[in-house]
């Protein structure tokens, strides 16, 4: 049935599925603001999003499902599609080129002196990240009702507007970055014929949408310096906000609460708390952030026993070697710390790594400082949620390499993310900033942080390929 009027491609799809050992299947919804934001489309336009299985479950949903859409009461209703690509095509396209290169890239994680390396290695993922755009771009071809809008999201999928324009030329076509864009010179490192297939290919869109000014300046800088401009392909900035409404209730309910009770008896009465939530992520610099938390132990002695560092560090790309490294150092670093400073009433760095979405919004609520330190990040939604659920106003420090500065740098501590000397510094401004002040700066921050909720943030993209 090809009447599908809005379409949505991603690679993580809405839901997800575990397969028990007894060979049941259970479905998972997940959240964000794509599944918040395609739901403000009225019952009446048919939509649909396709996502690749990801996992062995996914796998054999697809599989029970016919290749069709996923039943209904998995996904609330919503049609969604998920596409059953060769695991080897997948893992080359996703581990080897989408989070090994392109999102390298736009994050600067290359320790240049011996990476990245273009090699036959290289090709030969490049060319199954290229198959599995095609998957994509014909699967939505396939599905598209006559001139319907088709928003494709992320680095993953960075040749389908182009593959898809050929296929379907009737279609109005988005993409979105979620990332930051390169620096042209960074850029540049990607092979040339690699740097100009991938401009080519968004630019097959009509509209291309990034998360602030600063990334989309920088995708034109590179389009200037490589394919000569960016020819009809219009560029928009929607700074996605959090979801005031979804974040205020699900916070207040009692398993938050029952949360709340136990990092308190963690913290210890009377206690301030410097916390961060992030997935264990490369570019979210959490390292540099318990460094720069031991030298404010070190250079401010005063605030031993009086704070604890929340850290939740959430697992994320185990596929690959470096991710599973860092995720090391976090843990190994943790310790280090608590051994060197603690003492039989205080731990210094409570660190949590399992993935646990009520005790984040605990941890939100009763944060004194929030750490939301990035090497770089194309927005940071942690950092607009903190101060929408905060009880008693939370400091931010914040990154001004997170996209999220454009929007909360006036009422945030900034620091350099490589700083952290500064780091400490800030840390310290803001566990000692007076009551009030941290109050008044949190009221706005929420406004600021909650200005574009998910539903506007979708409907103007769509609206704007009208
Ligand atoms: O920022 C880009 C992005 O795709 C986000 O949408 C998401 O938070 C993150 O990366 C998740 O990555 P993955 O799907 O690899 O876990």
């Amino acid at each position: 049935m090809a009447s599908a009027q809005v379409l949505v491609a991603s690679n993580r799809g809405p839901v997800s599925y575990a397969r028990g050992a007894d060979g049941t299947l259970e479905a998972r919804r997940g959240g964000g603001g794509l599944v918040s934001g395609l739901s403000a489309i009225g019952p009446d336009t048919d939509s649909l999003w396709v996502c690749s299985a990801l996992g062995d479950g996914d796998r054999e949903a697809v599989r029970r499902a016919g290749g069709g859409d996923l039943p209904d009461a998995d996904t609330g209703g919503r049609r969604v599609r998920m596409l059953d690509i060769d695991p080897d095509v997948h893992s080359d396209a996703y581990n080897g080129i989408a989070n090994s290169v392109l999102w390298f890239v736009h994050h600067l994680l290359y320790q240049t002196p011996l990476e990245p390396v273009f090699d036959a290695e290289f090709r030969r993922q490049w060319a199954a990240y290229e198959t599995y755009n095609r998957l994509f771009a014909r699967a939505l071809a396939d599905q598209a009702g006559p001139g319907a809008a088709v928003l494709v999201q992320d680095y993953h999928l960075a040749l389908v507007p182009g593959m898809l324009r050929e296929l379907r030329p009737d279609l109005r076509i988005g993409h979105f970055s979620h990332t930051p864009w390169a620096p042209v010179d960074y850029f540049r490192m990607l092979p040339d014929d690699i740097a100009e297939q991938l401009l080519r290919g968004m630019l097959g869109a009509d509209r291309l949408g990034f998360l602030t000014r600063r990334w989309a300046d920088a995708f034109a800088a590179c389009c200037e310096a490589v394919v000569g401009g960016t020819g009809d392909t219009e560029l928009g900035v929607h700074g996605l906000g959090a979801d005031a409404d979804f974040l205020r209730e699900r916070s207040r309910r009692p398993d938050v609460a029952e949360r709340m009770a136990a990092l308190r008896e963690q913290i210890g009465p009377g206690r301030r708390t410097v916390v961060r939530v992030d997935r264990t992520e490369l570019s979210k610099n959490i390292v540099r952030g318990l460094h720069a938390y031991r030298a404010l132990l070190d250079e401010h002695p005063e605030w031993r026993e009086r704070v604890v560092h929340l850290a939740f560090a959430y697992p994320s790309r185990q596929d690959l070697a470096v991710y599973r490294a860092y995720t090391e150092e976090v843990s190994r670093l943790a310790a280090e710390i608590n051994e060197a400073y603690g003492t039989p009433g205080w731990t210094p760095v409570v660190l949590h790594v399992e993935d646990d979405f009520a005790r984040s919004l605990a941890a939100y609520r009763i944060a004194d400082v929030a750490l939301v330190n990035p090497v770089r990040d194309g927005m940071n939604l942690v950092a607009k949620e903190v101060p929408v659920v905060s009880d008693h106003g939370c400091v931010l420090v914040l990154s001004r390499e997170a996209g999220a500065y454009a929007e909360l740098g006036a009422d945030a501590l900034v620091v350099n993310p490589y700083d952290v000397t500064g780091t400490a510094r800030a840390l310290h401004e803001a566990l000692t900033m007076p009551d009030d002040e941290r109050a008044e700066r949190t009221r706005r921050l929420s406004s600021a942080a909650t200005a574009l909720p998910p539903e506007k943030w979708f409907l103007d993209q769509l609206h704007a390929l009208d």
